[in-house]
């Protein structure tokens, strides 16, 4: 994921440093090329050696050593740095940033370069909450340094509250997406995913196998872009992704309630959910009971749920609307039917019946079809591919109206 991109690790002077470690290992294996500076101090938490030996890079210390080369260190280091991480990030090393203060190798680097620089802090709970700390943060995110908040928990000085550098995987997904092309910035996308469910009684209800895991990927790349997403999600075992603001539904009707309480503040509406096309006209307040003596049948009446993207796809103004279309049969066809009928701008056709692609899988295999008529079709892809091709899409037809 970071191939050929360059990230100088910044190490200061914390017990953190020896998560650092950790955290050098987990970019080399993205690929990363990884080059450390330390401060003086922080090589008596940790050694030089160690972050050398994992970096497979020689380690900065010293301003003032021989060189090594003909560059001056802390100008080649600065100009090479796709990302500048500072991990840990001491209440020092932030004070002195803030204040313009360049006393050694690591603050004179970070001075110099224009590469985005990103602080993990970790301190103290009340070094961290001390109001000339938070006011440095501040000022330096005014001027566009990024900061990873820190955990909260039982710090080494024996201290509760937030102070424990943010965890390695999460720095390193932090650093990952701070390499996504932004091109969604401030578009409102509003993403269904999952099933739905409809009660029968008390402790039973019908539902289907939808996973989830199609429109969450949709919604946490959204994120990623840029988008402010707002994922309604029916019943799902799936963590929400970070940044995207989330409303959990059970039924048709409340997933499209929530789809109309926001559909007219959002640009693009993608519906990636299975919501119940029936629901039993009544619902038992008692469990449904068994009756000996009868026939061996249950009868349930269904009536219909609103289709929520028929609805919004025929009242949509200047919004963008895409459709799924799950398929066990002439799915071109079908998808062809419901991107007229619902007045969709594109739709994406998975014939649920074919291995890989549908419910509960991690990939799928999808056609996408245009107003136009236009049919592409994509080889089985991961699901995180398929949410990239649609929001490709979809940023082209934003470009269109713009
Ligand atoms: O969740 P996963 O396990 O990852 O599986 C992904 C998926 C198979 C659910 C997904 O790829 C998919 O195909 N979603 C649409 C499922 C569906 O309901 O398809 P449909 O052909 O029945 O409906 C067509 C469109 O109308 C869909 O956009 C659907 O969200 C929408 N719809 C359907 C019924 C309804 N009452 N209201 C709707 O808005």
């Amino acid at each position: 994921m970071l191939k050929d991109k360059n990230i100088i690790v910044g190490v200061t002077a914390g017990i953190a440093a020896y998560k650092a470690v950790d955290l050098v290992s987990r970019l080399k294996k993205q690929n990363a090329n990884v080059e450390v500076i330390m401060t003086e101090n922080a090589t008596k938490f940790v050694s030089p050696l160690t972050f050398q030996t994992l970096a497979l890079n020689p380690v900065y210390v010293d301003m003032f050593k021989e060189p090594r080369n003909y560059d001056v260190e802390h100008i080649s280091l600065a100009e090479k740095a796709d990302v500048f991480l500072i991990a840990p990030a001491t209440a020092n090393i932030i004070g002195k940033i803030a204040n313009g203060i360049a006393d050694d190798l690591l603050t004179t680097t970070i001075m110099a370069t224009k590469a985005k620089v990103i602080f993990a802090p970790a301190m103290n709970t009340n070094m961290y909450l001390n109001p000339i700390v938070q006011g440095n943060m501040d000022y330096l995110k005014g001027l566009g340094y990024e900061f990873i908040k820190p955990g909260i928990g039982i710090l080494a000085c024996q201290t509760y509250g937030p102070g424990r550098m943010a965890e390695s995987a999460d720095i390193v997904e932090y650093v990952i997406d701070s390499f996504y092309d932004k091109d969604l910035v401030g578009r409102k996308i509003l993403v269904t995913a999952g099933p739905t469910i409809e009660p029968l009684d008390p402790v039973r209800y019908i539902t289907n196998h939808s996973s989830g895991k199609m429109g969450y990927k949709i919604a946490e790349e959204a994120n990623k872009r840029g988008a402010d997403v707002v994922l309604i999600s029916g019943p799902t075992n799936l963590e929400p992704p970070t940044g995207v603001e989330i409303i959990k539904v059970n039924t048709t009707r409340e997933m499209f309630n929530a789809v109309e309480e926001h559909f007219y503040q959002c640009e693009v509406l993608i519906k990636a959910a299975a919501p119940l096309d029936y629901r039993p006209e009544v619902v038992s307040n008692e469990k449904i009971k068994k009756k000996d003596g009868e026939k061996d049948e249950l009868n349930i009446k269904y009536i219909r749920n609103p289709d929520i993207v028929a609805h919004f796809g025929n009242l949509k103004k200047n919004q963008i609307v895409v459709g799924f279309a799950a398929e066990t049969n002439n799915l071109i066809e079908h998808a062809k039917e419901k991107l007229a009928k619902k007045n969709l701008d594109f739709i994406v056709a998975n014939d649920v019946s074919k291995d890989g692609a549908g419910f509960k899988t991690d990939t799928n295999l999808v056609t996408i079809i245009d107003k136009d008529g236009m049919v592409t079709d994509y080889p089985i892809l991961d699901k995180l591919q398929v949410a990239k091709i649609i929001l490709n899409k979809v940023k082209e037809l934003i470009n269109d109206k713009s």
